[in-house]
């Protein structure tokens, strides 16, 4: 067991300090400097990218929240309308799907029922489909017309990490092809991102090496009942994937809000010491976030904010302000999960529960 660990307490952990190789293997021989992005075995062609009139992306938990950072990313970049929605309601809802659509369905294991079901009645209605899987062989697999594998390896503990960055990977990855099949975007642009897209292993690498800090964070913090986490942008998609993360593991609730939707309800819930996980890492709304973060403060929340390097400001407004690298907003969700699932990961062992195997919860949900 231990040896399985690979030196790590848990699974969990293990596999928090593995994203810097995986990311880095799945962007491995797709994304080439100054070369079209390589996807070999997608069957798809540049005609039917180029008729596709909408995408739903489709998918449970975590694998659903890197379907709301692959709708952003495709729209912003293949300029394609995209709907992101969890598989359970997607299949009893009667969604508009023809010949036109394209589903894209995200899934670690490749076998939950209710994704491996939105497949099916996507499929049964002519649309096409492509798979984001980490199981070779898997059924949404075998069932797909394309698949684009995460190269995350085999995960273990129940809540995922390495194989959500690695979906995120494979989210900028489809939405760089569409965009260069559909030419939405020059070379230069492309590139550019590609660029930043190479340097994630060593930045992710890099925050690896500060847990001690959210190590504290969580051991002074465990005993709360409640947190929020606050976003704008994709960082609340980051949010939702970081408070689910805390609520698995720690049992401790927790609730992902858009930023801008706290005065419409749960700054009511805000008193003091609250404590409020803020996410800043989007340049262009970091002004917006810091006016959201002023308006919880004021109401006595304790409050830890992520933010890119350089934003020292944010000190002035927060209670614990942590850093991750800089890099474009559109990729900062790689960075920015990873201490948030640090910050779940030391809460639960602080509180005691079994990290990797929560209660009631299970790797993969192959029934309804
Ligand atoms: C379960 C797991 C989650 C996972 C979700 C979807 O709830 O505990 O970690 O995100 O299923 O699983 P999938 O294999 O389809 O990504």
């Amino acid at each position: 067991d231990a040896a399985e660990k690979g030196g790590y307490e848990h699974f969990m952990a293990k596999e928090i300090h593995e994203q810097p190789k995986v990311i880095k293997d799945t962007m491995t021989s797709r994304i080439i400097k100054n070369e079209k992005i390589r996807l070999d075995d997608i069957t798809i062609t540049k005609e039917q990218i180029k008729n596709i009139d909408k995408i739903y992306i489709v998918a449970c938990g975590t694998a659903y929240h890197a379907g709301l950072i692959g709708k952003n990313a495709i729209e912003k970049l293949a300029r394609i309308p995209v709907e992101v929605e969890v598989a359970s309601e997607f299949r009893y809802r009667d969604p508009i799907i023809n010949e036109k659509t394209l589903m894209i369905v995200v899934s670690q294991s490749g076998e939950t029922a209710d994704t491996l079901a939105a497949l099916r009645e996507a499929k049964r209605q002519n649309a096409r489909v492509i798979a984001v899987t980490n199981v070779v062989g898997s059924s949404i697999s075998r069932e797909a017309d394309d698949v684009l594998y995460t190269w995350a390896g085999p995960e273990i503990a129940v809540a995922s990490t390495k194989a959500y960055v690695t979906q995120l990977i494979a989210m900028y990855i489809i939405a760089l092809f569409f965009a260069e099949n559909k030419g939405t975007l020059s070379n230069e642009e492309i590139e550019a991102i590609k660029e930043e897209m190479l340097l994630l292993p060593e930045k992710a690498e890099k925050l690896l090496q500060n847990e001690e800090d959210i190590k504290a964070f969580a051991e002074e913090n465990h005993m709360h009942k409640d947190m929020f986490f606050l976003g704008r942008g994709l960082d609340y998609a980051v949010a939702m994937e970081g408070s689910l993360k805390l609520k698995e593991i720690s049992y401790i609730h927790s609730e992902a809000y858009a930023a801008g939707e706290l005065k419409h309800g749960p700054i009511a819930l805000i008193e003091d010491g609250t404590v409020v996980i803020a996410l800043a890492t989007q340049e262009s709304l970091f002004e917006k976030m810091v006016s959201n973060i002023k308006e919880v403060k004021t109401r006595g929340a304790n409050v830890l904010a992520f933010a890119m390097e350089g934003h020292t400001e944010i000190e002035k407004t927060v209670d614990t302000a942590k850093y991750i690298p800089r890099t474009i907003e559109l990729l900062a969700p790689v960075l920015s999960v990873i201490p948030l699932q640090l910050l779940s990961y030391y809460t639960s062992i602080a509180k005691g529960c079994d990290v990797d195997k929560p209660r009631n919860l299970a790797k993969s949900v192959t029934v309804e």
